[in-house]
């Protein structure tokens, strides 16, 4: 893992392969580590970056409240230290969030962008309701209980079985999540505006993932806008977690993405 300094606070990151620069983001509790099944599949066509992001892994995990803006503005330095004109970026869930709020602002850094089963819409009462209690949890009750509340929900129901060792994983990479990294990000989350229009407004090429058995972000909400510039995909069979799921099957569609005709990035 590599590493750099983002505000004041070490983000570290894994870069591999070679060719057009694909960010991947990996969602609330996780680390790079979600990505592992994916990168060595896509590190073959391309160059693969894969932070873990602040509060999680091993980045830093500042205590108080995070913005989604800030965890932006962190791969913003990132791309900048890395002297990388233009990315692909590529969020899973609540990196999906920080991405759109990377697009809206810094869309000149971008070839392209992905949602993977994550959404434009904010939380709404319920889900910032939810936030709080989450904070909560973390603080009174400690991570263990908190993934082991969270985690298996994030998987399609019939892949519980096969997927002990997967899941498993997931939680291993939630338990050593710092609680004030969760803590932040969920704040974080819950703060977000409606981000919609910046996938309905974008001329760049977006790609909408959703997982045909999710149940965090269900395909209504990942598919908010249609246009000439947005590929949509359903994995089948796939919960929240396609990239350890169904990884070959996501690297197809990423592949497939990355592939389209568009104009040549300049580096
Ligand atoms: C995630 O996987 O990042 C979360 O499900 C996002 C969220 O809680 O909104």
């Amino acid at each position: 893992m590599e590493k750099v300094i983002c505000d004041g606070y070490t983000l570290v990151f894994s870069d591999q392969g070679q060719g057009d620069a694909v960010v991947l983001l990996h969602g609330f509790c996780g680390s790079s580590e979600y990505w592992e099944r994916v990168v060595p599949l896509l590190s073959k066509s391309c160059r693969c970056i894969v932070p873990d992001l602040r509060g999680h892994g091993s980045s830093d995990a500042p205590l108080g409240a995070y913005s989604i803006e800030q965890m932006a503005d962190d791969l913003l330095k990132l791309l900048d230290e890395l002297k990388l004109p233009k990315v692909t970026m590529l969020g899973h869930s609540m990196g999906g969030y920080i991405t759109l709020s990377f697009a809206e602002r810094y869309a000149s850094r971008l070839n392209g962008f992905g949602l993977i089963h994550s959404t434009g819409y904010p939380d709404d009462e319920a889900g910032k309701e939810k936030r709080l209690k989450a904070v909560s949890t973390i603080q009174t009750e400690g991570m263990t209980a908190f993934i082991d509340g969270l985690v298996p929900g994030l998987f399609a129901p019939e892949n519980a079985e096969t997927h002990q060792e997967l899941i498993a994983k997931a939680k291993e990479i939630g338990y050593s999540t710092p609680p004030q990294g969760a803590a932040g990000a969920a704040l974080a989350m819950r703060e977000r505006p409606d981000r919609r229009e910046v996938i309905s407004g974008s001329r760049l090429p977006i790609l909408l993932v959703a997982g045909e058995k999710d149940r965090i972000a269900p395909a209504e909400k990942v598919f908010t806008a249609d246009g000439p510039n947005i590929t949509k995909a359903t994995i089948q069979g796939s919960g929240h977690m396609s990239m350890m799921e169904k990884p070959e099957e996501l690297v197809g569609v990423i592949t497939g993405f990355l592939q389209q005709d568009r104009p040549q990035s300049d580096h």
